[in-house]
């Protein structure tokens, strides 16, 4: 799929088919990367950016437009401010249906994506250590990456803030799959032995009260000199705040720009993967 997402080879597997795309909640890179990805195997898509563009400001509810859209398109993409809505809509409609981030909760592809820029870059997943930090308790994209890496049996160490922990629930369901993980609020606990620095956004949109977002904003700043006595790459499922320094971006450190592009191929490999021929 690589050369494909480079249009360096042409296809058009998917000729014909349509990708609805429901983004209920701000997106840049996965809305965009799954609509290239479709168009890059010769499909096409339709939806909308967001809810404010849709029938749900004439008082529509979810259930009706998502039905819709599912008698028009060949698979949907569908992002939510709640968590859940994926699973619902899945059991509503008989096309398939993608998570692309369901509130808090989890986002899968970003998680595929991921796992694919390590592969890719490190080799086997199974013998990284992965240091997931930042935002653990809203942070989705950590969500899915924390099973994910556990099914691999990758170690992992969770660094955050006290008030921003990985969820009790998620820490419970990996030590059931025989992983423990080291929990820290001090990154140098982990500097020196792990292979990713998995960095996240504090999503400020999920805090329930301003005031705590205040106090713990800018909680961790990873630059280029904090990383000269690390071996570790640096991922972000991107938008960043200031938690990732731009004196990293053009180091070898910094992976997020490569990360980011291969959301293409890997979408593609899936699209094509799900949607039904013929
Ligand atoms: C993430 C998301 O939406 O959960 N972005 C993305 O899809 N790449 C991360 C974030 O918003 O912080």
């Amino acid at each position: 799929m690589e050369p494909v997402a480079r249009s360096k080879i042409i296809s058009n597997v998917l000729e014909g088919k349509l990708l609805g795309l429901l983004f209920y909640e701000p997106s840049t890179r996965t809305r965009l990367s799954f609509e290239a990805a479709m168009k890059r195997l010769g499909g096409g898509t339709v939806g909308f950016a967001e809810a404010g563009t849709s029938s749900a400001t004439k008082g529509e509810n979810l259930t009706d437009t998502v039905r819709i859209v599912a008698e028009y398109t060949d698979a949907l993409v569908i992002r939510h401010n709640m968590e859940g809505t994926a699973r619902y809509v899945a059991e509503m409609v008989d096309v398939p249906v993608i998570n692309a981030g369901d509130g808090a909760g989890q986002h899968p592809t970003q998680t595929l994506l991921d796992l694919y820029t390590m592969k890719r870059l490190l080799g086997n997943i199974e013998e990284l250590h992965v240091a997931l930090v930042g935002d653990l308790k809203y942070g989705r994209t950590v969500h899915s990456l924390a099973y994910a890496l556990a099914m691999f049996g990758a170690r992992m160490s969770f660094v955050s803030p006290p008030e921003l922990k990985m969820p009790r629930e998620i820490l419970h369901d990996l030590a059931g799959s025989g992983v423990n993980v080291q929990e820290t609020s001090n990154i140098h606990d982990v500097l020196a032995y792990v292979d990713v620095l998995y960095v996240t956004r504090i999503q400020k949109e999920r805090f329930p009260d301003p005031q705590e977002y205040l106090k713990i904003k800018g909680a961790y700043t990873i630059d280029s000199k904090l990383l000269e006595n690390s071996e570790a790459i640096v991922m972000h499922p991107l938008p960043r705040v200031d938690e990732i320094s731009h004196d990293v971006d053009n180091t070898p450190y910094g992976k997020y720009f490569q990360q980011a592009f291969y959301g293409v191929p890997v979408r593609m490999a899936l699209l094509k993967s799900i949607i039904k021929k013929g």
